[in-house]
């Protein structure tokens, strides 16, 4: 299942073959757009600058295709109380993903209001008391895997190792695989230890000096940022070696069928690409998750009155519950400030790492 194939090797081949299939979508995408009459996608600032504030794109107009863009600066008038993009209202006549469907999904569904004032203490109080509450016992939990680490972690990034999910099975075996998305992270305790009980560990951070780096057997650095969306298709064909991907294309480009850990710590990009992963089915593809969140602020190309921006977030912790992804571990970061959207309140903090196991991995 698992084949160790190191990146660049049969680059060329692969980079060519990339590349006209890169042109191909754009000419496909360039024709789409203009017959949907879009621009091109909004672009994403550095993690550094305050979020772009884009409107919420407003719901398919009358005679248009489903086929919405996702990423798109709109002139329109925005619909009231969105967040990320929104499920026209009332959801009821829409045309639902039917389970099974194949092919990208343009939205995920909004979970109702949590009460009828739509308020944020509502909302709040729903999405804190979920993310705090596990789904499932997990009675053996590795911090830092199987190793014995004399430095407590800094973090608590949790796998779980019940044989029931057969990680611990894959760990034995040497077959397992993580991927750990960072943006400038040193702390690679994790990642290190994860090596060295035989995993294939893959790191993505844009900071890494050089494209691949091997720094010991089992540990790849890649100059990599996990993003939402690829670049776009023109910024594709002249500059090939764009270090932007999307989670799913990286696979393919490795030509990795699975992960057993996927970590992330993407200072609040996390809920665009996990949006991306659930409408892409690359969830599917996940044996566990481990997820830093941000709440401080709704996160990047994520907009709205606060109280659709935490619905927003609690719809999308609902859509892994729904793809059989259940909670084992919630870790509230004290040490980061206090802030919930901005403000000192719910007794909140501004982060947590959330560690789920995909009940369905086999
Ligand atoms: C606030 O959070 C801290 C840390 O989780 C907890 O110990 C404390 O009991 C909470 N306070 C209230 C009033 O809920």
């Amino acid at each position: 299942m698992l084949t160790a194939r190191p990146p660049g090797r049969s680059c060329g081949s692969l980079q060519r073959w990339l590349l006209s299939a890169a042109l191909l979508l754009g000419l496909r995408l360039c024709v789409e757009l203009r017959r949907a009459g879009y621009g091109p996608p909004a672009r994403r600032g550095p993690p550094e600058l305050p979020p772009p504030h884009l409107l919420p794109a407003p719901g398919p107009p009358h005679g248009a295709s489903r086929r919405q863009v996702t990423y798109v600066r709109s002139r329109r008038r925005a619909l009231p109380g969105g967040a990320g993009r929104v499920t026209p209202e009332p959801s009821c006549c829409a045309p639902r993903g039917r389970p099974g469907r194949k092919g990208p999904r343009w939205h995920i569904e909004l979970q109702p209001w949590a009460g009828p004032a739509q308020s944020l203490d509502e909302e709040a109080s729903r999405f804190l008391s979920y993310i705090s509450t596990t789904q499932i016992a997990c009675d053996h939990m590795g911090t830092d895997s199987l190793a014995t680490d004399s430095i407590p972690a800094k973090k608590p990034w949790l796998v779980c190792l019940d044989d029931r999910f057969g990680l611990a099975h894959q760990i034995r075996n040497k077959q397992c695989r993580l991927y750990s998305l960072g943006l400038g992270s040193d702390d690679i305790r994790f990642e290190v230890s994860m090596a060295n009980d035989g995993c294939e560990v893959h790191r993505f951070d844009p900071s890494v000096k050089s494209a691949h780096v091997l720094e010991s057997e089992h540990l790849w650095h890649h100059r990599l940022s996990v993003d939402w969306r690829d670049p776009h298709p023109a910024v594709a064909a002249q500059k090939p070696h764009s270090n932007t991907r999307k989670l799913g294309s990286i696979l393919n480009e490795f030509g990795h069928h699975k992960i057993d850990v996927l970590k992330a710590d993407l200072e609040s990009a996390e809920w665009k690409v996990l949006e991306n992963l659930i409408l892409e089915d690359v969830l599917e593809q996940i044996g566990q998750l481990i997820f830093e969140i941000h709440l401080h602020w709704p996160g990047f190309e994520v907009s709205g009155s606060d109280s659709s921006v935490v619905r927003f977030w609690y719809s999308l912790l609902k859509e892994l519950e729904r793809k059989d992804f259940r909670l084992f571990h919630s870790y509230k970061d004290l040490s980061k400030p206090q802030l919930f959207l901005k403000k000192d309140v719910f007794n909140a903090s501004s982060c947590y790492t959330l560690s789920w196991v995909n009940t369905r991995w086999k």
